[in-house]
């Protein structure tokens, strides 16, 4: 194994298990008795859940649990009835100028990549940081070559979303995120619809990010990389959490019933 260094940046050699060198930092995201209904469903029930500067938390549970509702509230593209969200000290704010400076301070890597279909690559990457960072469009471009060559796909800058298999175009859906020097990125299902063949590549650069400090919540049910990259696991049922621990006594020991029920359906599946 080498060094790894702690600041990170292009370059960093993978490593595995070397998450627990990375210090986690104090609360970045933090939700309070958080409350999220649709109609009648009661979809988030009193969530409580904060997450350290460069700390990695793997939300796991069946589906329709919440997880992406959870997600989709700490980026508003949910309100939530009552409770907080705070991102760095600052409430979620409702709308405006300070409703898109928060998103772009949130990233989000969706289980769709959706890219958009008629910019190259390198535009998908660009446009964020142009319009909402208003970075100079030589700069912007300058930093989405990078990133692209970061995540391996420097080489597709030119193309179009649909020439690119869908692994390359889910670490361009990163690279994209990272463009905007997010505080956090979210993660919700990354490699669900991808070819198995193509998991790891996208995985290996998620790790890469994990090593190099990134606060990351992450849906996944990629236990390998819950194994190597995750501080924490938390696992939801029915809109609640309902267990939260490091990842090796969370795989090898469950405490609920749902969580071990849940475990043993991954596990034969
Ligand atoms: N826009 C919506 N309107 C109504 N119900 C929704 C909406 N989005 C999600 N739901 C419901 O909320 C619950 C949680 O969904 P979701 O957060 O997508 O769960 P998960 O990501 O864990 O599968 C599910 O019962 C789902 O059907
Ligand atoms: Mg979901």
């Amino acid at each position: 194994m080498t060094e790894t260094n702690p600041a990170g940046g292009p370059g960093d050699e993978v490593l595995l298990n070397s998450r627990p060198t990375v210090a986690v930092g104090e609360p970045l995201v933090v939700l309070s008795d958080v409350e999220k209904y649709f109609g009648e469903l009661h979809v988030l029930k009193n969530i409580n859940l904060s997450v350290g500067r460069g700390e990695v938390v793997v939300v796991i549970g069946p589906s329709g649990s919440g997880k992406s509702t959870l997600c989709r509230s700490i980026n508003r593209l949910e309100t939530i009835q009552s409770g907080s969200i705070t991102i760095d000290g600052s409430p979620l704010p409702s709308e405006g100028k300070e409703l898109a400076r928060l998103r772009a301070d949130v990233g989000m890597v969706f289980q769709q990549f959706n890219l958009f279909a008629h910019k190259t690559i390198v535009e998908n990457v660009t446009l964020g940081p142009v319009r909402v960072r208003r970075k100079a469009k030589t700069e912007a471009h300058d930093r989405a070559m990078e990133l692209l060559n970061r995540v391996g796909v420097g080489n597709q800058a030119d193309k179009y979303p649909a020439q690119l298999s869908g692994g390359q175009q889910q670490r361009v859906a990163i690279a994209r995120a990272l463009a905007m020097d997010p505080k956090v990125i979210l993660f919700d299902e990354p490699t669900s619809a991808l070819d198995p063949e193509m998991i790891n590549e996208v995985l290996d650069v998620m790790i890469k990010l994990a090593e190099q400090g990134m606060t990351m919540i992450v849906v996944t049910h990629e236990m390998g990389f819950a194994r190597t990259a995750a501080n924490r696991v938390v696992f939801m049922a029915d809109g609640e959490i309902l267990e939260e621990s490091d990842p090796e006594s969370f795989f090898t020991d469950p405490k609920s019933a749902r969580a071990k029920d849940f475990l043993s359906k991954i596990l034969t599946h």
